[in-house]
């Protein structure tokens, strides 16, 4: 393809710079052809039958699901590979211990060779979008290129995506590009496969730059680039760069029976539970739960001083096993149409399953691989990191204030992983500087959203630990200077570790999780407003005996205390893998996170 074609295709609205830049990489990855998304409908629906007809989407029964979609991945693409993930900042010493990382200059060149005619045999599609409400002050734009239209379509879906966000982008304007293929040129008359993609990835950043590139998968975080790669990585170093936070956070409003609302901002780990909090349901009269987002949350200091936050996303990506009417109605229902699910299994009537939508498993199904299932068989039907892709606003507890551009103002933050042992179900720290050595102390069980043993505990501070542009450490700090200033101006959220997952001996969980998390929100909104007592524990501040009606949530009381149990062995063993963890994050380690440390292991 010559320049003069590719000029021809740019929208007249295009800056020259995403023109030029499209233009080379063009040049490096020789698509056949070029085409700039206006993220119209007609355009949507044109590549959701070109992708039918490719064999990439299987239409599911209209009459059951209308206009969704089934993808099957390939079996080696499904999930985020945490291992190919590279942060390649100038020095190595600003990607920190926790990182892979690369010179760039090195790095640049293994991708230029890996691109070079990448896109051969295929049409790289233009995709502009805006992460936050279309020219709210909050929100960052971008531009992603990619060779794969399951790609744009998802993309479509979790960005303001097409001709808004391109006419945002004018000479001055900061953007941050990034380049996707799923790295498998077709040779003249090569029949293409369902789900091309490459045994050789790479998901790369550059954050002085903000640039990313990414190579030979189709899958989530690793190719959605708006997602993890810029909303969380290179906004981590923007946010580091210019005063706020970039969390991988959900984000609620709950409004109380006198009328006043809570915004809760709340950090758990992959597949730990944030979209079917963000969607609670509570089972207490006279509460309301609205969703803003499952998934991310930009947070910066407002106006008035106060903590704000705009979800940069306008879908959600949500896990689907476990996810059935008596988990996550909300999430059943928003799914009901106009949804894209990958690595989920097909009904013999052309709709969807997976484990946990219903008690009892349907006889005969599709499994995520194409293969027949029954109930007999060894392996799940859909994949666990099985996934749905849906608009934001199909959400029907979506909050007004959900695209806000202003953001809200938030009351209070959680910090919660997977533990089976050790950490309460609830505990309030006793300043910012405590809340943030819970959130740099946050470990949880290993999920099927990334590699690696499931069940495996690993320390993931601030949920970030794939998703962190810079030093681990830094990012403390900056959480520790954004605080600093939310207090001069008076008014600094609560901070708050949960747990929904401790188990009995038994291997049951304890606390019933779910609907049932409402009663440690309505706990929380009334910490916040001083309307409860709290008593000290080594975690923090837990609730005063009655402050939670534990019983309505059919917990029992030997339950309800083993939930707050302080085994002091295990514990201070934890506090010596956090010494190990600390030392192995070198010398940034904030003070205040050592002190808080110390006082941790006094409390014991
Ligand atoms: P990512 O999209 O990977 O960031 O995940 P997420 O944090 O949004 O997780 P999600 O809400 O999708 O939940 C993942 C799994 O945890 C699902 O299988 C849920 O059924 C399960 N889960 C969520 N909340 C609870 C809870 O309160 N208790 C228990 N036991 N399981 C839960
Ligand atoms: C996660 O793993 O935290 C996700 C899914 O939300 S992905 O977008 O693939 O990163
Ligand atoms: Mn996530």
């Amino acid at each position: 393809m010559t320049a003069s074609t590719i000029t021809r295709h740019a929208p007249e609205a295009a800056d020259s710079r995403i023109v030029a830049w499209v233009d080379s990489i063009a040049e490096l990855t020789q698509p056949d052809n070029i085409v700039w998304c206006d993220g119209s409908a007609e355009e949507k629906q044109r590549m959701l039958d070109e992708s039918v007809e490719a064999g990439t989407l299987i239409k599911l029964n209209p009459e059951k699901r209308p206009n969704s979609y089934l993808a099957r991945s390939h079996p080696s693409d499904v999930a985020r590979v945490e291992a190919r993930t590279f942060i390649c900042s100038e020095n190595e010493d600003d990607a920190g211990p926790t990182n892979n990382w690369a010179p760039p200059a090195e790095m640049r060149e293994t991708l230029d060779g890996l691109f070079e005619g990448a896109m051969r045999g295929r049409t790289m599609y233009v995709v502009p979008f805006s992460m936050g409400p279309v020219g709210s002050p909050l929100a960052r734009l971008g531009v992603q290129v990619t060779d794969s239209q399951y790609v744009v379509l998802n993309m479509g879906i979790m960005t303001r995506m097409g001709a808004a966000a391109l006419a945002q982008i004018g000479p001055d304007t900061e953007w941050v590009p990034a380049v996707h293929s799923v790295g498998a040129p077709l040779q003249p008359g090569e029949e293409d496969v369902a789900w091309p993609c490459n045994d050789t990835k790479y998901i790369v950043h550059y954050p002085e730059s903000r640039q990313i590139w990414s190579y030979g998968s189709a899958y989530g975080g690793n190719a959605i680039l708006a997602k993890k790669a810029f909303a969380l990585r290179i906004a981590s170093k923007i946010g580091e760069d210019e005063g706020w936070l970039a969390a991988h956070m959900l984000l609620l409003k709950a409004t109380n029976p006198a009328g006043r609302a809570f915004h809760v901002a709340a950090a758990f780990p992959s597949a730990c539970g944030k979209t079917n909090f963000a969607m609670l349901r509570p089972t207490i009269p006279g509460w309301k739960v609205e969703t803003i987002g499952d998934d991310i949350a930009w947070l910066a200091p407002g106006p008035d001083g106060r903590l704000r936050a705009i979800n940069p996303e306008a879908g959600f990506f949500g896990v689907a096993p476990g996810t059935g009417y008596s988990t996550n109605p909300t999430a059943i229902e928003m799914c009901e149409q106009d949804t894209i699910f990958t690595n989920v299994a097909l009904t013999d009537d052309g709709d969807v399953w997976w484990e946990g939508l219903t008690d009892e498993a349907p006889a005969h199904l599709t499994d995520w691989l194409g293969r027949d299932w029954t109930p007999d068989s060894e392996d799940p039907a859909a994949h666990p990191n099985s996934r749905f892709t849906v608009a934001a606003a199909s959400c029907d507890t979506i909050a007004d204030s959900w695209d806000d551009p202003a953001g809200v103002p938030i009351d209070a933050i959680m910090f919660g992983g997977r533990r089976a042992t050790n950490v309460p179900l609830v505990a309030q720290a006793r300043n910012w500087e405590h809340g943030i050595y819970m959130g740099a102390t946050l470990a949880s069980e290993r999920t099927a959203a990334a590699e690696g043993t499931l069940g495996e505990l690993r320390r993931d501070p601030f949920a970030m630990l794939p998703f962190s542009g810079t030093h681990m450490a830094d990012h403390w700090q900056h959480w520790l200077n954004v605080g600093e200033k939310l207090q001069q101006s008076g008014v600094a959220p609560e901070i708050f570790t949960v747990n929904w997952f401790r188990r009995g001996d038994d291997g049951r969980f304890m606390w019933p999780g779910f609907t049932e998390n409402a009663r440690v929100l309505k706990w929380i909104t009334e910490r916040v407003e001083g309307r409860t007592d709290a008593v000290e524990s080594p975690f923090g501040l837990v609730p005063v005996e009655g402050a939670i009606d534990y019983a309505e949530a059919g917990v029992s009381p030997e339950d309800w205390e083993a939930l707050f149990e302080i085994d002091a062995d295990a514990l201070s063993a934890e506090a010596d893998d956090a010494d190990v963890f600390f030392a192995r994050m070198g010398p940034k380690v904030p003070e205040a996170v050592l002190a808080q440390h110390e006082k941790f292991r006094s409390r014991l």
